[in-house]
């Protein structure tokens, strides 16, 4: 009855396992690290260039140049794989991909500068596909049939393996076929092989649904299928049907049969299903796409107030972990690995308190008392964490530089005020009689978590 214990007692209790933190982390079974996650990243020709992409916000397309901070950035996250994808003019672009296996093209040139830089500390994974190279936006090559235009499966192949070989040749370790024609991967490893690539590895798109969730990608890459030249606007003549399960297992088999060294499941979270089925199905490590429809939902959600990004972000990558995921292709890669997201923070630990602002920890946002939010950079969030932890004390500039800036060059000592200012005018009420972050003058700073005046 409501309102009396059971006579017996209950005996089996999970949630005594969950009472502390330190007994949930012993008895976790699901581990998220940077090294699981892959950064995917376009890239465009030119130099200087840094395009934003609307559809998915915080993502930009690179050219070689600008890319490789990002590389590094990655790395120094702890994310050792980037996927590159290339993306090229229209004007560039014709009914046989003819460019996509340009040896100077973004890609190739990509792989070059990365393999110099970085040597083998990174892992490079470069998408083989034709849809961002044709004018119709197919990820093959078309021919009329009996049942209208369609993509030639066979004519494909040799574009697709002439893409992988460039590729090989600029340093790639494995290259990714996700155009999903039949008998790609082991015409792609017999090229490989042939020309003395065999150390070079594919990663199969063994398991690509047709799927409403790439809807930004294919803005961000320009690969939408045109509809054009009697195609048709949409890819279900090859890419995968959402209903279908047990063909997922025949295809993973094919490709692994065909010489594949990985799997992919794509999309990720709305097939999780398929993920975990596969699973058992193979001895080959897993990878799963976390794709860009799935990350505008997420930033949108985020935006609206709808949910937590971190912890939803968490959850998802480690949802996607469980179900079987070796390793995880996001475009929060970078994000969730530089803002501690791959734990669940403390919830105590989530926000820093300054006068009536709020520091999010987890987003670097800082919530103003007028209800603005403002972005922080990683330096400034640093320089702030490191003045909240020594409150009240005097930090020194060299100490900011050590804990804040650590083996980077070292920035002048103007960069460091510059960034002070920057925090100063977020948070101080009246700039010229600071509240909370005070000047030692050639000394350095004191943040006074209660608010006072300079004396
Ligand atoms: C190219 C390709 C696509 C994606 C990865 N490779 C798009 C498509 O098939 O149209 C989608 C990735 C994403 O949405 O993040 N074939």
């Amino acid at each position: 009855m409501i309102g009396e214990l059971p006579e017996y007692g209950i005996t089996h209790r999970p949630r005594r396992l969950r009472t502390t933190a330190a007994l949930r982390q012993v008895v976790s079974e699901t581990s998220l690290e940077a090294r699981h996650l892959a950064m995917p990243f376009f890239v465009v020709p030119g130099r200087g260039e840094e395009q934003a992409v609307t559809s998915l916000p915080g993502v930009s397309r690179y050219s070689v140049d600008l890319l490789l901070p990002q590389l590094e950035r990655a790395l120094r996250a702890g994310v050792r794989t980037a996927v590159l994808f290339g993306v090229i003019d229209a004007g560039g672009k014709d009914a046989q991909a003819s460019r996509a296996g340009d040896a100077e093209g973004p890609v190739a040139q990509a792989l070059r500068a990365a393999r110099a830089a970085f040597g083998n500390d990174i892992v490079l994974i470069s998408d083989v596909c034709l849809c961002a190279y044709t004018d119709h936006g197919h990820c093959g090559l078309l021919h009329e049939g009996p049942h209208g235009v369609r993509v030639d499966n066979d004519r494909s192949l040799e574009r697709l393996a002439q893409m992988a070989l460039v590729h090989a040749e600029a340093g790639v370790d494995l290259v990714s076929p996700s155009d999903m024609m039949d008998g790609r991967v082991g015409y792609i490893r017999r090229a490989l092989d042939r020309a003395g690539h065999s150390e070079v590895g594919v990663l199969s798109y063994a398991v690509k649904y047709s799927s409403a969730f790439y809807g930004p990608f294919r803005e961000a890459a320009g690969s939408a299928p045109q509809g054009s030249a009697g195609a048709p606007s949409d890819r279900r003549s090859y890419q995968m049907d959402p209903g279908n399960a047990r063909e997922a297992l025949r295809e993973a088999a094919l490709d692994e049969a065909e010489g594949a060294d990985m799997l992919m499941v794509k999309p990720g979270l709305p097939y999780l299903d398929i993920l975990a089925r596969l699973r058992p199905a193979t001895a080959l490590p897993l990878a799963a796409y976390q794709v860009s429809g799935e990350y505008a939902m997420l930033k949108a959600a985020a935006a609206a107030g709808a949910i937590d990004e971190a912890q939803a972000v968490h959850e998802s990558l480690l949802s996607l972990r469980r179900a079987g995921a070796d390793l995880i292709l996001s475009y929060y890669a970078l994000d969730a690995a530089e803002k501690g997201w791959l734990q669940p923070l403390p919830q105590a630990e989530t926000h820093l308190v300054v006068g009536r602002a709020r520091v999010d920890l987890r987003t670097w946002t800082v919530e103003l008392e007028n209800g603005r939010r403002e972005q922080l950079s990683d330096r400034e969030l640093g320089i702030l964490r490191l003045l909240a932890r020594r409150a009240n004390e005097v930090v020194s500039r060299d100490d900011i530089l050590d804990e804040v800036w650590g083996d980077d060059p070292f920035p002048s000592s103007r960069t460091i005020d510059e960034h002070v200012v920057r925090l100063r005018r977020l948070f101080e009420p009246d700039p010229n009689r600071p509240a909370y972050i005070h000047t030692a003058p050639g000394v350095g700073y004191r943040f006074t978590p209660a608010g006072e005046e300079d004396k």
